[in-house]
Parts: structure tokens; sequence; C-alpha cells
């Protein structure tokens, strides 16, 4: 097992009806701005949970947080928090409007020229303006991690940011919240929070039996509930522990001690700036060809995995391993996501040397041994239409 350092300093409040409980985390001197994206909590009696809860705070509101987060949007956002002497940040949202309000929080005690350096500069924020948030859509984890990814459309660009000053001061997690998720968002969720897991499983052993154990039930889990979740999403039970799962899949701690990859989700990220491709849409496209292309290096843990959580007995390693990478292909798709870059556009050409050169521009070497080179990600997109 490597070295590692835990701390994850948010505070989770979890089950039904547990909304009302804001009030009891907002200091009462504290000038708030709710922030929420494009309407669906004045759909759902979200809104008038929050409202009700926060009767006795000065609250102002921003709504209009795009799915995946507009940096334009967000900088509009920032002037209100400037011009409103705002001291508290609420989201009340999905990962797009959690990470909006990461970014604010760093860019609102940022005092360098342009905000957008956050994200291109690589700096990160070691005490930013307190935020909490009540989830509505399980999937992304950010209700109880440190980071963000923001897009900004002028230049089709996607890009991740973060550090210890952006967890959640306090996550409000209410199961109840899915039952208004539609199919495609709760697809997404469950694709999400299960490729999640497996970038940070899916790399060579170090001996860490525990947080392999960890990773394992994470995704035997989201196996179990899937069908349940989609079929009916007042199953309370099925949305419970589809919520924790997806938090537990990022906050942290699975990711200790161990080995990350994370290429998937940067060949992912291209996917979305360039097409608008749902994030986790995105992952499904990539993960079986990045698989089957860093094969040799992966063979074991993909066995492991297909073993533990597909039951697959029969067989040598390799074969074990390639019948893991079809099986998680096979689910992804019984989720109803589609796994070809051709399935969502038919403009794919030149994607992958558009991804390499991107790469090539920042410098990037990817994977658990940073051995994963920008030609690479261009033969893995390409393997990928
Ligand atoms: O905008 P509204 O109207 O609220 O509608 C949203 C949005 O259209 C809707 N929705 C959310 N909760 C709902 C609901 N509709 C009905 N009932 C509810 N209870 O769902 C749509 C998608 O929301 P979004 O927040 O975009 O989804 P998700 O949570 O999947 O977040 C995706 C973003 O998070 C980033 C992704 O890249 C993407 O930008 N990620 C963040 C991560 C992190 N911070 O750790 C890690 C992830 O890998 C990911 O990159
Ligand atoms: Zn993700």
């Amino acid at each position: 097992m490597n070295n590692f350092d835990f701390k994850n300093p948010t505070k989770i409040i979890f089950g039904k009806d547990t909304i009302k409980n804001i009030k009891e985390e907002i200091p009462a001197d504290a000038k708030v701005l709710l922030l929420y994206g494009g309407g669906s909590i004045k759909k759902n009696g979200i809104y008038e949970q929050v409202k009700t809860a926060l009767a006795n705070v000065d609250v102002i509101e921003f709504g209009g947080i795009p799915a995946n987060p507009e940096y334009a949007t967000l900088m509009d956002a920032l002037k209100v928090i400037k011009d409103e002497k705002i001291t508290y940040l609420l989201a009340v949202g999905g990962g797009s409007v959690i990470d909006g309000t990461k970014f604010l929080s760093a860019a609102a005690v940022y005092d360098g020229d342009t905000p957008w350096d956050i994200l291109t500069k690589n700096i990160r924020t070691e005490k930013g303006m307190p935020f909490g948030t009540v989830l509505t859509l399980p999937a992304t984890g950010s209700e109880m991690n440190s980071g963000a990814v923001i897009t900004r459309e002028e230049t089709k660009e996607k890009l991740a940011m973060g550090g210890p000053g952006l967890f959640p001061v306090f996550s409000i997690l209410d199961p109840q919240v899915i039952t208004s998720i539609p199919q495609r968002q709760l697809a997404n969720g469950l694709t999400d929070a299960f490729t999640h897991v497996l970038e940070q499983y899916m790399t060579y052993s170090v001996g860490a039996l525990l947080q392999d154990r960890f990773a394992e039930s994470i995704l035997q889990t989201l196996v179990e509930v899937a069908p349940k979740v989609l079929k009916d999403p007042t199953d309370y039970q099925a949305a419970s522990n589809f919520m924790w799962s997806c938090t537990m899949a990022l906050n942290g701690l699975i990711q200790k001690g161990v080995p990350g990859d994370w290429a998937i989700h940067m060949m992912g990220h291209e996917l979305t700036a360039l097409f608008g491709i749902d994030h986790a849409r995105t992952l499904a496209v990539i993960t079986p060809s990045h698989y089957k292309y860093n094969f040799e290096a992966k063979k074991e843990k993909l066995a492991q995995y297909g073993e533990r959580v597909w039951n697959i007995t029969e067989g040598s390693i390799d074969d074990k391993a390639y019948e893991a990478i079809a099986k998680t292909e096979a689910f992804f798709q019984e989720l109803g996501i589609d796994t070809k870059l051709s399935d969502y556009t038919d403009n794919f050409e030149g994607t992958a040397e558009e991804v390499e050169k991107r790469f090539t521009e920042r410098g990037w070497k990817l994977g658990e041994r940073q051995a994963l080179l920008p030609e690479d990600a261009k033969k893995i997109v390409r393997m990928a239409y």
C-alpha cells in the first residue's frame, strides 16, 4: 500500500426530509447566495423546502447555471457576489451547480488577473468562500470532494480545478430527490459513479486489500440497485443505496494508498467540450477502448474485477479480463447508454487528432504510470469512434 494523508472535512446530513436542517448549518449573520440550475428545483418541491429552511436568513438567488457549468454564466454570478457582499454560498443542484459554486468559492477570494487562470494555471484553492450544498442528483460525488470541472463555450474547453479549500462545509443528501430525475440523468449518474470507482481501481495492484474491496463493493452495489432505481425512483431503499454509493465513489476514501488512472475522464472531457455529450456518456464511450488499448498493463486488475464483481470464474487471466470489459460495456448499454462516439455525432472525423493536439499543447502524460502519451489518447479515441 502507498503512503497517504486523508482528510475530508465535509459534514454529510443524509436521509429523508433532511433539507430543513440547512438552517442549523449556515451562520446566522451570513449573507447567502443560493445557486441553482435550469429550474428543475422549482418543479419538484426542492426550492420550496430550501426557501422554507432559509426563512430567517439573508438570501439572494442566482439561477440558470447550465449543465457543464459555463464560465460566462459564473462570471455573472461572481459579480453578484462582489456587488452584494455575499459571505456564504449554497448550491442546490447536481454536479454542475455544485462545481460552479466551487469555482465561485475560489474566484471570490482570488486576487489574480482573471479567474480563468485558476483553471489554466492549476491554481489550487487553499481557502475559498464557505459553501454548503443540497444535492439533487446522485452522480459526481462533488458534494463530498474538493474538485470541480468548468466549461468555456467560447474556446470549447473543459478544465478541472480544486484544492483543500473547496470541500463543501456541509452537504444535504435526501434520497427522495431522485423521484423527479429523468431516466437519462439517472442512467448518467449510475454510469458516472461506476466509472469513478473504475478510475481509482483499474490500475495495478499495490496490495491494498481493503481499498480494492471498498471499490468492488461500491461497484456491486451500483450493479444491484441500477435496475431498481431505473424502474422505480420512489423505491427509497434503492435510492438511498444509489445516492450513498455515488458519494462514496468519489469522496477520496477509495483512492487513498492506491494509484489512480483518470485518463478516461480526461479524454471524456474533450468529447463534452467538443460535442456537448453528457459527461457520463463520454465515459461509456472511452472506457471499453481504454481498457482494450491498455490491456497488458491492467489485465490483472481487470480479471480480479471480473471475478469479484461479475462472477466470471472460467478461463485464464486474459479470458477473464476480456470478459470483464465486455460485461462493463454491456452494463452501460443496459442502462440505455450508447458506447460509441458515432452514436452521438456524425461529425467525429478528426476528433482523435484534436484530442492529441490539445494534450500535446498541455504537455499531458496520463494514466497511473503517467505513460499514456497524447498519441496513445489519439488511438484510444479513434478506437471509440
Ligand atoms: O439544471 P436543472 O434544471 O436543475 O436540471 C438538471 C440538469 O438538466 C437535472 N436535474 C438535477 N437534479 C434533478 C434534475 N432534474 C430533475 N430532478 C432533479 N432532482 O439534471 C441535469 C444534469 O444535471 P448536472 O448537474 O449537469 O448533472 P451531474 O450531476 O451529472 O453533473 C455533471 C457535471 O459534473 C462534472 C461533469 O464534468 C459535469 O460538468 N463532474 C464533476 C465531478 C466532481 N466535481 O467531482 C466529477 C465528475 O467526474 C464530473 O466530471
Ligand atoms: Zn465523472
